[in-house]
């Protein structure tokens, strides 16, 4: 009688136990899928939307391509100055009369522009007087959209 009551009761402890590792194993495995699933969600979510160019800015984008690529780069100095942050260096008016025709403004005694072309070595930038000045506003647009 007393022996069959302790048989009992382990069977019972064993059964509760197998009951609770169960419980225990499921949970742990639950939160190991949860872990390794949440950070390829955060990767999508934080994916860097590409920049939209506005019309203008594509304009621009052409127009240096053509015209100015063989010399400037935006953010670095090649054959002429980088053209970024020029908008604020130099004045609109100056910059219209010096992409048209930078010789001209240097031969007409230009301060700004005789100093320019001495700190490089005086090498020549090709003239420009087919540009109107919303293509040139266009190319400036272009070069000074942040890095
Ligand atoms: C053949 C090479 C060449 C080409 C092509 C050229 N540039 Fe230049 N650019 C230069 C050089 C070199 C200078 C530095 C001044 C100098 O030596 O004349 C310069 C200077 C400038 C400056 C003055 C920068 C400053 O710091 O004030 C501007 C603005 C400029 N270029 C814009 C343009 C634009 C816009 C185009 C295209 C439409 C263009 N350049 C095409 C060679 C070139």
């Amino acid at each position: 009688m007393f022996q069959d009551l302790s048989k009992a009761i382990g069977i019972i402890f064993t059964l509760l136990l197998m009951i609770v590792l169960v419980i225990f194993g499921t949970a742990f495995y639950v939160s190991t899928q949860s872990q390794t699933t949440a950070p390829i969600q955060e990767v999508a979510v934080v994916s860097k939307p590409a920049v939209e160019l506005t019309d203008v800015q594509k304009q621009g984008k052409e127009l240096f391509n053509t015209n100015c690529a063989s010399c400037h780069k935006r953010y670095k100095k090649a054959t002429g100055p980088a053209l970024h942050g020029v908008t604020e260096r130099r004045d609109k008016e100056w910059l219209y009369k010096w992409i048209k025709n930078s010789s001209a403004l240097i031969a007409s005694g230009d301060p700004t522009a005789v100093k320019l072309y001495n700190e490089w070595n005086q090498s020549n930038m090709n003239a420009f007087p087919q540009l109107s000045n919303e293509q040139i506003d266009a190319i400036l647009a272009y070069v000074e959209i942040p890095k």
